[in-house]
């Protein structure tokens, strides 16, 4: 192999995330970067590690997290530091993040058949996501925020809807890193994905994340980020298939109720 192509296969391939945090980088000093970004999705805030100059703003907004709200920080420079400052607040959550290359994105031979994937739209959507969060156990999200974040270019909800009787069967929530904090790193991500467990392995979260992978492949991101529980082997697989890598990013939570038992290693830790 030519060392132009090495070169060039190892730019790719690298990390810019954490490539950029080296030491010669300015820390948070990056040209464009919003700071300060927490985008509130209903459940919780996901907070963008990154536009953080420093911890004490960071660990501040975890101390506002309301009851019922399960707000989670990735990207956060040096998670571990961040942890030692604050370590009856907060906590490393047992996920792994996983990342897609989108120039690695392949298309599939076939398409599904049997429902349909199309934005949500409105009230009666919203609370269909919602029970589907119900019944996969997660924390759901209050609809007006939803709508109106689905107005926004930052997020894009999905929803998957069965042909034959119209239902709700699963859902998604795209995030535009680029919209959400002029992302340097031209990113996007996914987050709540799921699909009502009566109506599982038909290809519904297959399709599903091929429709989030395809949106941000068009819209010209260079990759696709997730985070997902380290032993949860379906999904983890479903990733796996589609390309999707694990990096060294992590998740850092609040120690509240909901997470009790990742941070006391109950019964789920
Ligand atoms: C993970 C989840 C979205 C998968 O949805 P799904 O519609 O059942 O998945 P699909 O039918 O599209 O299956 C895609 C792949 O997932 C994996 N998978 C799905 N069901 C599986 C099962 N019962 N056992 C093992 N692997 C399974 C397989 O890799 C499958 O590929 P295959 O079709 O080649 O076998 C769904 O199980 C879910 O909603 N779980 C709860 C919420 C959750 O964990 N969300 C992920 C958060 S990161």
């Amino acid at each position: 192999m030519s060392q132009r192509v090495k070169a060039y296969r190892l730019e790719r391939y690298r990390t810019p995330s954490l490539n950029s945090w080296g030491e010669e980088a300015p820390r948070f000093k990056r040209e464009g970067m919003k700071q300060n970004v927490a985008l509130d999705c209903g459940w919780g805030k996901l907070i963008f590690g990154q536009t953080f100059p420093d911890h004490d703003s960071l660990i501040r907004i975890f101390t506002e997290e309301e009851k019922g709200e399960r707000n989670l920080a990735v990207y956060v420079q040096d998670h571990h530091v961040l942890l030692t400052r604050a370590p009856d607040l907060l906590f490393v959550d047992p996920s792994d993040t996983y990342r897609l290359w989108l120039h690695h994105y392949r298309y599939p031979k076939r398409r599904f058949s049997g429902f349909e994937i199309r934005m949500m739209q409105g009230e009666a959507d919203a609370e269909q996501v919602n029970r589907i969060y119900r019944k996969c156990g997660m924390v759901e999200a209050a609809v007006d925020t939803m709508i109106e974040n689905q107005k926004t270019p930052v997020f894009q909800y999905f929803v998957a809807v069965d042909k034959k009787d119209g239902a709700v069967i699963g859902t998604i929530m795209g995030v535009d890193h680029r919209m959400a904090f002029d992302d340097p790193d031209n990113g996007a991500s996914f987050w709540s994905l799921a699909v009502d467990p009566d109506r599982r392995a038909r290809g519904v979260g297959r399709a599903l994340v091929r429709c989030v992978a395809e949106y941000f492949l068009a819209k010209g991101r260079d990759y696709l980020d997730l985070s997902v529980l380290h032993d949860n082997k379906k999904a983890v697989q479903l990733y796996k298939a589609l390309g999707f890598r694990r990096i060294p990013v992590y998740v850092v939570k609040r120690k509240n109720e909901i997470n009790e038992d990742y941070y006391t290693g109950g019964p789920r830790g």
